[in-house]
């Protein structure tokens, strides 16, 4: 790609567009147009509201560090647009990061990704393409997604002279912490078809982009279908350990092992490692579930099902996680909880998001209203307007708040749901004064001071730790 590396701005920046504003491509954009000053970089969108939000100060995510970014950047080399056609004509390089949602209906409906939006993508590209273009595939799309898109952009394009070049740069951020991630990366994947000169090339455009702030050993290259498949691979084995701590959690409540000690033992084996061992109500947000999905959907039509039962299998776990909180909760509390006001504390998917993707905050609030009880939401993040559209038909059993104050007034029972930091500050004895009893707390994230908060006088059940005595009475339910 020409110019890419050019430090002197010129009134001829090379250009790069993305087709997609949302959890990926906003950030990611913006911190290209910050690490490349160099680059003209256009953020693109079929949604009005949400450019116009990119474009105003009430940016469209909630995302430490972005709006520094942004605000820095935006109307210098970083603008947001509708004007699709406009971007792509003028863009050397084209990422698309548009949703990847699993397939509601027909063939492999519930597993498959639905690729519609991708296509979408992949016909304007194609009817608006009058020069040479790089194709990257941001979004996580089954593998061999490249060679369908390469045929439809192809067969789209009228210009036959112009060459597209497919490259699969899957985006490993996660929420919450998407800047720093961004900006310090464990590693840059690229893949391309490598085995060709023109393919080669592509790779090198994009790997000098990253140059720009990157470390070369941290850029790695592979194949098209490698890359594409590392990201459905990665999220499976990070789910796969959330999944794994959990199945623990439930041996380690018969047994009265606790959990959180069971992973510091397993952590500090070099080969196993710390992270992603914190045992919880259930993994969330967008990629985790559809992920493995997919993946286990391709493995299916590949006649593996064995393979495709295994990763499935994680799925089932983090449903069994989220059920058995609920029949925890409600057997807990004398077996009813009808008409019993219960404080949801946090309804994110994790802290620092107002994302509520797959947040399991949705199915153990399912689970808690079907058996009768009046939840009392509050978040520091996410809207009431998100909370009404997730818990949809069940609305008239929900109230949201603005403070945990309010949300724990009179209730009989917290449960923490997302581990935002400011949960642990709050001042517990006034809490406990404010709520019914016997006032039970449910840490889901295992956050809290629970040795602390039995001393106050609440009962407490946390997630993988020995069974307060209180409820031992009704522990054969789980
Ligand atoms: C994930 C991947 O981490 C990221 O690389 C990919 O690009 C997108 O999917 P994200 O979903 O944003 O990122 O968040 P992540 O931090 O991975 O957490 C996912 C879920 O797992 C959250 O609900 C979180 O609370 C839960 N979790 C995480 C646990 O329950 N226990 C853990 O130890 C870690
Ligand atoms: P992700 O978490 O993968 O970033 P989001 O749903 O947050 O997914 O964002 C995807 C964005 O892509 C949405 O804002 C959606 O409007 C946009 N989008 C989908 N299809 C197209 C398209 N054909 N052209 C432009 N934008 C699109």
């Amino acid at each position: 790609m020409s110019n890419l590396t050019n430090p002197y701005p010129s009134p001829l920046l090379p250009t790069v567009c993305c087709i997609g504003a949302g959890y990926v491509g906003g950030p990611t954009m913006a911190m290209i147009a910050q690490k490349c000053p160099h680059i003209k970089v256009t953020v693109v969108d079929i949604s009005q509201p949400r450019i116009d939000a990119w474009n105003s100060d009430e940016l469209p995510i909630y995302e430490p560090g972005l709006d520094e970014v942004v605000k820095a950047c935006r109307g210098k080399n970083l603008f947001f647009s509708t004007d699709v056609a406009v971007a792509i004509a003028e863009s050397e390089m084209i990422f698309v990061s548009v949703n990847t949602p699993t397939k509601k209906t027909g063939l492999g409906k519930g597993k498959a990704a639905d690729l519609t939006y991708w296509e979408s993508a992949a016909r304007t590209i194609a009817a608006v393409s009058k020069s040479n273009k790089i194709i990257v595939e941001k979004s996580t799309v089954p593998v061999r997604t490249a060679e369908a898109i390469e045929k439809v952009l192809k067969r789209n394009c009228s210009d036959a002279t112009v060459q597209f070049d497919i490259l699969s740069n899957p985006e490993f951020l996660a929420e919450g912490t998407a800047m720093t991630d961004l900006a310090a990366p464990d590693r840059v994947l690229i893949g391309g078809k490598i085995e060709g000169q023109a393919g080669k090339d592509a790779v090198d455009s994009l790997c000098e982009v990253y140059a720009n702030w990157v470390p070369e050993e941290r850029i790695l290259r592979a194949n098209l279908w490698s890359a594409e498949l590392s990201k459905l691979a990665a999220n499976a084995f990070l789910a796969q350990r959330i999944s794994s701590i959990n199945a623990m959690s439930a041996l380690c409540e018969a047994t009265s092992a606790d959990v959180s000690q069971v992973a510091h033992a397993l952590g500090t084996d070099s080969r196993i490692g710390p992270k992603f061992l914190n045992a919880s109500v259930g993994f969330g947000g967008s990629c985790f579930q559809k992920d493995i999905l997919n993946l286990a959907y391709i493995c299916e039509c590949h006649g593996l099902k064995e393979v495709a039962d295994y990763w499935y299998s994680v799925v089932g776990m983090n449903d069994y996680q989220k059920s058995r909180f609920v029949k925890r909760v409600v057997s807990a509390m004398f077996n009813t909880i009808r008409n019993k006001k219960i404080a949801m504390l946090g309804f994110a998917f994790k802290k620092d998001t107002g994302d509520t993707r797959e947040t399991p905050a949705i199915d153990v609030g399912k689970g808690l209203i079907e058996d009768g009880a009046e939840l009392a939401i509050y978040d520091p993040k996410v809207s009431d307007e998100q909370i009404a559209m997730d818990m949809e038909g069940m609305n008239d059993n929900i109230t949201c708040y603005k403070t945990a104050k309010e949300a724990l007034q009179d209730a009989h029972a917290v449960t923490i749901m997302t581990e935002w930091d400011e949960f642990k500050t709050y001042d517990w004895q006034e809490i406990y004064g404010v709520m019914q009893k016997p006032a039970f707390v449910f840490d889901g994230r295992n956050i809290l001071d629970h040795d602390h908060l039995k001393e106050i006088g609440f009962i407490v059940y946390a997630l993988g730790k020995p069974i307060d005595p209180f409820l031992k009475s009704a522990e054969g339910v789980i």
